[in-house]
């Protein structure tokens, strides 16, 4: 397989940052195809960690190309922040079609919020707004925005639709501010831009490897996750084709990044949540905070229901396990098999929420292991406990595992399958 999409495959924050620059150092282009600067990628690099929101995780490897495609929503004031703090001297192209995010999405994120009953628990960062701008096609495209004349006329044009509404809900800087706040940064993004999909098809021709990076997972997918609590498009490997602009067929297959165990920032239902103390332990142990937000992410077992789910509506050729290590020391651990719904198993995620909120979990029940995993390096080494784990997870979810990791840094990753000489 030449290319590869790496797709969180529960409800984010699986390690998809890491899994992305451990392959990214056998790949020549990587490739983010949605969401924007709500997600958080961690890349840990000896003991310094890289916290990715808007860039490719290829950009801490050199001579990879990365890519912020068409499907990207992309703030501004972010991308030059990041990009200066991370690497200023990776390879970067944007996308002439992908859409900015504007000061004035942020403020209705964070309106929109106050105003619900049902609160997401959005990362406020106007990813929502700014994808339902493009969908009412009243969006900015990158295009549009580093051409000073159309930015200005597009000002113009959502001020006369859009002005007074916006007054009334409370944002106030004119659009004369606001070009002039932003102008400075559509002069740095755009020696960046480009049109990706030509660039990633040449590239395609000339038979480079390259990686397609997620962001958000399967079950925050607008489309197949579980709306309304969910982000605002969709980080499913089907999406790829779309959101960057190549044929359906050139996508080989894919890897889902899957947690040990599961985690959820925001709001929503979460069949397998630990509630008791448990929990906090390992909370800690895997420094479960979000990337982007900080707030504690809550914690549950591994749910194989959703993860069979995510693979039937995504697509998942292998998985990589990840945090394996913080599961060392339970005396026990569950993983469910299968819902009950209304006195009856089932073993689908509901469409409705109400249902779904009310299904309860089935677990198989595991014997843990005592040992310290974080200094193993092959699937030999690790307690037979941990070995039965694995197989029991490649049974219920009935995919391979390719990869899985016992730490956050690179050489605490194992290889059992090497997906690109797939
Ligand atoms: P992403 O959004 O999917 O890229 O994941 P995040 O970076 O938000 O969250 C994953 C967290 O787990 C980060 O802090 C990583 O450094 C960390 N991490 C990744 N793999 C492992 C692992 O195998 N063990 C441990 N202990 N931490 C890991
Ligand atoms: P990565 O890429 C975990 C969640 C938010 C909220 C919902 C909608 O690091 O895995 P949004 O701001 O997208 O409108 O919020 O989605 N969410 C994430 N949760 N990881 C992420 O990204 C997330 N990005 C958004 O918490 O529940
Ligand atoms: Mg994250």
């Amino acid at each position: 397989m030449n290319r590869i999409v790496i797709v969180g495959s529960q409800w984010g924050d699986e390690g998809k940052g890491k899994i992305t620059d451990y392959l990214a150092s056998k790949a020549d282009v990587v490739v983010r195809y949605q969401g924007g600067n709500n997600a958080g990628h961690t890349v840990q690099i000896k003991e310094k960690k890289y916290f990715l929101h808007l860039l490719p995780s290829g950009v801490l490897r050199p001579n990879v190309v990365n890519i912020l495609a068409n499907g990207m929503v992309i703030n501004p004031l972010a991308f030059k922040e990041e990009l200066e703090n991370i690497n200023k001297n990776a390879v970067i192209f944007v996308s002439n079609r992908a859409h900015i995010v504007l000061p004035i999405e942020i403020f209705l994120d964070g309106s929109n919020e106050s105003r619900k009953t049902n609160k997401i628990g959005t990362t406020n960062r106007g990813i929502g707004p700014t994808y339902e701008m493009k969908a009412s096609r009243i969006g900015l495209r990158v295009v549009d925005f580093i051409d000073p004349k159309e930015f200005k006329n597009y000002l113009d044009r959502l001020y006369d639709l859009k002005g007074e509404e916006f007054l009334k809900l409370g944002f106030l800087t004119s659009k004369e501010d606001l070009y002039k706040e932003l102008l400075p940064y559509a002069h740095y993004l755009k020696p960046f831009v480009t049109d990706s999909s030509l660039l990633l098809n040449k590239l395609i021709q000339e038979n480079k490897k390259v990686l397609f990076e997620g962001a958000q997972g399967v079950m925050l997918c607008l489309d197949h996750g579980t709306y309304p609590y969910v982000t605002s498009s969709s980080p499913t490997a089907a999406s790829v084709p779309l959101n960057t602009g190549i044929a359906p067929w050139l996508v080989e297959g894919s890897i889902g990044v899957c947690k040990a165990y599961t985690t959820r920032v925001g709001n929503g239902p979460f069949p397998s949540e630990i509630l008791s103390e448990l929990a906090s332990i390992i909370r800690e142990k895997g420094h479960e905070y979000g990337v982007t937000t900080k707030r504690p992410r809550r914690i549950g077992w591994l749910d194989t229901v959703a993860l069979r789910y995510a693979k039937n509506v995504s697509g998942l050729s292998y998985l990589a396990i990840t945090l394996l290590d913080v599961l060392s020391g339970l005396k026990e651990i569950k993983v469910v098999k299968s819902y009950t719904l209304k006195g009856v198993e089932i073993d689908y995620v509901p469409a409705s929420l109400n249902d779904f909120q009310m299904c309860k979990p089935n677990y198989i029940v595991m014997n843990g292991w005592q040992e310290n995993i974080e200094n193993v390096r092959s699937f030999k080494e690790l307690p037979i406990e941990a070995q039965d784990y694995l197989k029991l997870i490649e049974k219920l979810s009935k995919t391979p595992i390719a990869i899985f990791s016992v730490g956050p840094a690179r050489e605490q990753t194992i290889t059992l399958k090497d997906i690109f000489n797939d």
